[in-house]
């Protein structure tokens, strides 16, 4: 039972989907505020919860929120997140601005759950919660030493603006871009985010730092090469560990299985099309580096906007109110 809720960004992709996420989870919630712009101020949207008006985030009182989930982007968050927590609202962020803050958690509950509450939590960057997800099983049991991976990532992860750009490209005009670099129909682009003066991108960069900051390990080697694929849902990583210790593939496999938010297979792999259930992590592929026993690679599928996000958003609010 959550008090009161306010979604900020909820006309967006990933906002729309915390709606569904507590619909779903049939959490009953006393009051829910749906926050956006002035553009969509005032425009109805019908809930689980009954037909709701679009608050103007500018005339919105946070006080009346007990949690307060922010999807509505970087400068959103770092303006409207502080005001929000002075209000007396818990913030779990879905953006970037707060993740690497010493005194901000990053939670992904399944992997680093102590529930702490603080007055603003980070949570994580999309494709990073599905691969500690995979990872953390093997650091216990193996001891992680080095993360190479590759992610496959949805356009749904640029919010709606992407997965209308996709959608545009391939019904018209595929030489208009304006969310992504390159045209991204028919093509792939190794960029998401902004390029760094390091050679590489910002998204491979949170990867790398928010893995080490939730597994705690700080000095975790992690290389990422993160690329956008012309997929509307669903990000997909091929991903390949050295570990401290030979590893026990069969080990890992019934490790995973006992895990009732991955679902594992020996005999199939996953793809983003094949999502059946948007809460899962899908893990396939397990297999050993025929010239080194302590080297794994595997592939890793999930829903973005669930599990990467909204889902992730609400299983922190739910772990932070039990231990309250
Ligand atoms: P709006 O519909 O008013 O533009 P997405 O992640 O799909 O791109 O969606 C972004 C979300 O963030 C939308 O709900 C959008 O609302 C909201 N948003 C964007 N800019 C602002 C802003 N300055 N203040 C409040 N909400 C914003």
């Amino acid at each position: 039972m959550l008090n009161s809720v306010a979604i900020i960004g909820a006309t967006g992709a990933v906002g729309t989907e915390f709606l569904n996420v507590l619909e779903r989870k049939n959490i009953k919630i006393d009051q829910l505020f749906l926050v956006a712009s002035s553009r969509s101020a005032g425009n109805e949207v019908q809930t689980y919860m009954g037909k709701l008006k679009v608050i103007d985030i500018e005339h919105f009182d946070f006080s009346k929120a007990q949690i307060s989930f922010f999807s509505a982007g970087g400068s959103v968050s770092k303006k409207w997140a502080p005001i929000a927590a002075n209000a007396g609202s818990i913030v779990i962020d879905n953006t970037s601005v707060f993740r690497m803050d010493n005194d901000k958690p990053l939670m992904c509950p399944e992997v680093n759950g102590t529930p702490t509450v603080a007055p603003i939590i980070a949570n994580p960057n999309c494709s990073t919660i599905q691969i500690v997800k995979a990872l953390a099983p093997i650091h216990n049991l193996f001891g992680l030493k080095k993360v190479v991976v590759s992610t496959y990532q949805s356009v749904s992860g640029a919010g709606n603006a992407g997965v209308d750009e996709l959608h545009f490209q391939l019904l018209n005009d595929r030489s208009k871009s304006s969310i992504f670099s390159e045209s991204i129909a028919h093509n792939v682009i190794p960029q998401i985010d902004r390029m760094l003066d390091s050679g590489s991108t910002f998204e491979e960069e949170k990867v790398r730092n928010e893995s080490r900051k939730i597994l705690g390990l700080p000095d975790l080697d992690v290389v990422c090469t993160a690329v956008r694929v012309p997929v509307f849902r669903g990000h997909s990583a091929a991903i390949t560990v050295e570990t401290e210790h030979p590893i026990n593939t069969s080990l890992l496999y019934s490790t995973y299985k006992e895990l009732n938010h991955l679902e594992v297979s020996s005999t199939t792999f996953h793809t983003p099309r094949g999502i059946y259930n948007p809460a899962l992590t899908y893990i396939s592929r397990i297999r050993q580096n025929p010239d080194n026993d302590k080297s794994l690679s595997l592939w890793v599928v999930a829903d973005n906007l669930w599990v990467g996000a909204a889902l992730n958003g609400v299983l922190i609010a739910e772990q932070i109110l039990e231990g309250a």
